[in-house]
């Protein structure tokens, strides 16, 4: 029952995790899109910088954009936070319900960091808010207006925080930390800066008093980071069913290419919808190229160099090794506590159902340690060589 119970919470709070961040991610992308498609008229209203029209759903649109303000607040004006918040609130309850509360298997990794549940849950909260606090703090620094310098040392700290991570969780989580960590600075400046600051304009614009342009800077640089960030951690999130990303040895240098194709390609669209054409619009495309090919090059390489399997490899030796190591939980009838079920429903009670799932074998424990989960059962390099050598030769019986 707590199973099946464990399983339905995190499915639905993924649902609900994937519905905000389509709403968040969604509105602003077409807040950019709409900034960009903004023109200017002689026949403005007075204090107006700018007007879109445009169709959809049987109806028009039509947008005029107040650099400062209107010269009369609205009755109703529409707020744009509770995507955001939302996002967050729901993406910590899933990190909860997946990693906190199946720590053992999914968040320590014995081999990499032998400490305690409560221990690894405490270092998971407190790099959130660590991590929040240090970029507070660098956006509030006089580096402020050295945006790009800002962004570089932005860049390196988060690809820092993925190599920490590294060393104390399993693959899978550490990656998740990192996605999460950025997700809660873009979350943490709408709900802490943006929002905030925009209210007080609002507040001084009732009042009938000038607000101080300061406030449109501030939201500037971090919507900005946002804009830049948002692929990044898409790509962090959704890669934890791919273990060739996370279960890389060096997983963190997989983060910085990752952080550096999700800005290009969202540079490529800020440039193209500003209206910029030739060389401006030119360069990213490639070098993304260039950088993917670098990554899956890297994803296919093990530091230390393969090791290598002298005697031919047979199902039963195979076989002997998934038993030691996977069968607890990948098996019609588990002997794992954690699992009712064949996790995924992936079982290997017979050389036969193995042959079937060879590929895969493959991809969790050989070309990445994503299983056993956790590295519970304590798999060796040489065992995981031995299921490749098995793998790669046609998984021959004899
Ligand atoms: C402690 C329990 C446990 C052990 C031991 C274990 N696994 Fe898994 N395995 C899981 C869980 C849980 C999942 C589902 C992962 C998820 O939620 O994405 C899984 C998923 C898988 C999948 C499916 C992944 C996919 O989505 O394609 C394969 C293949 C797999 N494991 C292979 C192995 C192999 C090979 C071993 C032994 C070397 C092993 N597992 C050991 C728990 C375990």
């Amino acid at each position: 029952m707590e199973t099946l119970l464990h399983e339905w919470l995190s499915l639905l709070f993924r649902w609900l995790h994937v519905i905000t961040g389509i709403a968040w991610i969604g509105s602003s992308f077409y807040f950019m899109w709409l900034d960009q498609s903004l023109r200017k008229h002689a026949n403005l209203p007075a204090g107006a910088h700018g007007e879109s029209w445009s169709v959809h759903g049987g109806g028009f649109y039509h947008v005029q954009k107040y650099l400062v303000a209107p010269e009369r607040m609205p009755e109703e004006l529409h707020w744009f936070k509770w995507e955001s918040y939302m996002t967050w609130v729901s993406g910590f309850s899933l990190m909860a319900i997946v990693y906190y509360w199946g720590a053992e298997s999914y968040l320590i990794d014995r081999s990499v960091m032998d400490i305690s549940a409560g221990t690894a849950i405490l270092i998971s909260i407190g790099s959130l808010v660590l991590g929040w606090v240090f970029y507070d703090l660098l956006c509030r620094s006089p580096l402020r207006d050295h945006s790009t310098v800002l962004f570089v040392i932005l860049f390196a700290a988060i690809v820092a925080s993925a190599y920490g991570f590294s060393l104390v969780f399993s693959g899978r989580a550490a990656f998740v930390h990192v996605g999460a960590m950025v997700a809660t600075m873009m979350s943490g400046n709408v709900f802490m800066v943006i929002i905030p600051n925009q209210k007080k304009v609002v507040a001084v614009l009732k009042a009938g008093g000038e607000p101080d342009p300061v406030y449109g800077k501030i939201a500037k640089l971090r919507s900005s980071h946002n804009n830049y960030l948002t692929l990044p951690v898409l790509f962090m999130m959704i890669s934890n069913h791919y273990p060739m990303t996370f279960g890389h040895d060096w997983n963190w240098l997989i983060v910085a290419f990752v952080l550096a194709i999700g800005a290009i390609i969202r540079d490529f669209f800020n440039s193209h919808n500003a209206g910029m054409t030739g060389p401006a619009i030119q360069w990213q495309w490639p070098v993304v190229a260039v950088l993917m090919a670098g990554l899956v090059t890297l994803s296919a390489w093990k530091p230390g160099g393969e090791i290598q399997v002298d005697d031919d490899v047979y199902s039963s030796d195979a076989f002997a090794i998934v038993q030691t190591h996977c069968a607890a939980c990948h098996s019609a009838t588990p002997t794992s506590e954690d699992f009712d079920e064949a996790p995924g429903g992936v079982m290997f009670d017979t050389t036969d159902m193995m042959k079937r799932s060879g590929a895969r074998i493959m991809a969790q424990a050989v070309l990445s340690e994503a299983m056993p989960l956790g590295n519970m059962t304590g798999m060796t390099d040489d065992e995981r060589a031995q299921l490749g050598a098995w793998i790669r030769a046609g998984m021959p019986d004899e």
